[in-house]
């Protein structure tokens, strides 16, 4: 009889168990995160490959996106040769499954190329389409890092207006901060639902590294009345290069090196900074979500 009781009793807890475990799924969505700079050059695609790689290497499922129309580097980079990105398959070519490649470290890649300026004209069943096969990926990753060309171009903007989450670059030189602060300024005027965090790149040592972070939240708070995260720094390493150069990860290449710590250190925040501003509610996040607000119907 009590053993009659416990069967059913273990069932029920199953059940519970069961739904409670789809309905936590069901709320998962990928944290989409932009990786922006005003100025061009300073490290933005170095950078996006790295912590995405560092990510992985923390046990997160990654897909990095280039949508820098200019060059399509993350892959030159890396050595690898995507036949296929996101234009081939709006044309209705290649499905999301061919587009996508993988890198070391098991990181997803994926190429924007022409394909990003080709969402402002498409038609409404070719949207809704897209969005279908794009929202396969929500909750099928961690995260989704997207890495944009430098400045205010109209895909960059959009881009940006569009993710929850904002990393922008910049290095210490004053030309730099500028431009860094003129587009923090441009994305905050036209939206306050959003998450922004800042990379120094390129310092000389930690106190050059931490009170340029400072000086640039200071100014932010002051005349913009916008917090911003400090996610980290990165010092100056010539042997960043060094790693294109062999078409590897520079963290991969040179786990012990001060600029790898740095990265390492950066991805670490990242994740902690989860718990503040992710998960939001069902409707807040994800990738189909972005790609929805990016062309207009979110
Ligand atoms: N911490 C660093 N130390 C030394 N060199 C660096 C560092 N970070 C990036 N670089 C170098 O700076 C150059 C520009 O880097 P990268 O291409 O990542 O910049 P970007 O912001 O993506 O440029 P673009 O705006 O053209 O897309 C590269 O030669 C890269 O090796
Ligand atoms: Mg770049």
């Amino acid at each position: 009889m009590n053993n009659q009781a416990d069967k059913l009793r273990q069932m029920a807890l199953d059940v519970k168990n069961q739904i409670e475990k789809e309905m936590a799924q069901e709320f998962k969505h990928t944290r989409v995160i932009v990786i922006a700079s005003g100025k061009g050059g300073v490290g933005k695609s170095t950078l996006a490959l790295n912590i995405s790689l560092s990510l992985c290497n923390r046990g997160k499922k990654v897909i990095l996106m280039d949508a820098d129309l200019g060059l399509a580097n993350i892959d030159i980079m890396l050595g690898l040769l995507p036949k296929y990105n996101l234009h081939h398959m709006i044309q209705g070519k290649k499905n999301l499954k061919d587009i996508i490649i993988s890198g070391p470290g098991g990181l997803s890649i994926i190429a924007g190329g022409s394909g990003i300026t080709e969402l402002a004209n498409l038609g409404d069943n070719s949207l809704k389409k897209l969005l279908v096969e794009l929202g396969k990926l929500d909750g099928e990753y961690d995260y989704m890092m997207i890495d944009t060309g430098a400045g205010i171009s109209k895909n960059v903007i959009s881009f940006l207006l569009s993710a929850n989450d904002i990393i922008f670059v910049t290095t210490p030189e004053p030309t730099s901060m500028t431009d860094a602060y003129g587009m923090v300024k441009t994305i905050a005027r036209k939206s306050t639902d959003k998450t922004f965090y800042l990379i120094v790149n390129r310092v000389v040592d930690n106190i050059e590294g931490i009170l340029v972070a400072e000086k640039f939240k200071l100014v932010c708070e002051k005349f913009l009345n916008l917090h911003i995260n400090i996610l980290g720094y990165v010092v100056n390493e010539p042997l960043i290069g060094e790693g294109i150069k062999r078409q590897s990860a520079f963290i991969d290449i040179f786990p012990r090196s001060q600029a790898a710590k740095n990265i390492n250190n950066i991805a670490s925040n990242l994740i902690s900074s989860n718990d503040k501003s992710f998960p939001r509610d069902s409707s807040g996040g994800g990738i189909k979500r972005f790609f929805k607000k990016i062309i207009g119907m979110a």
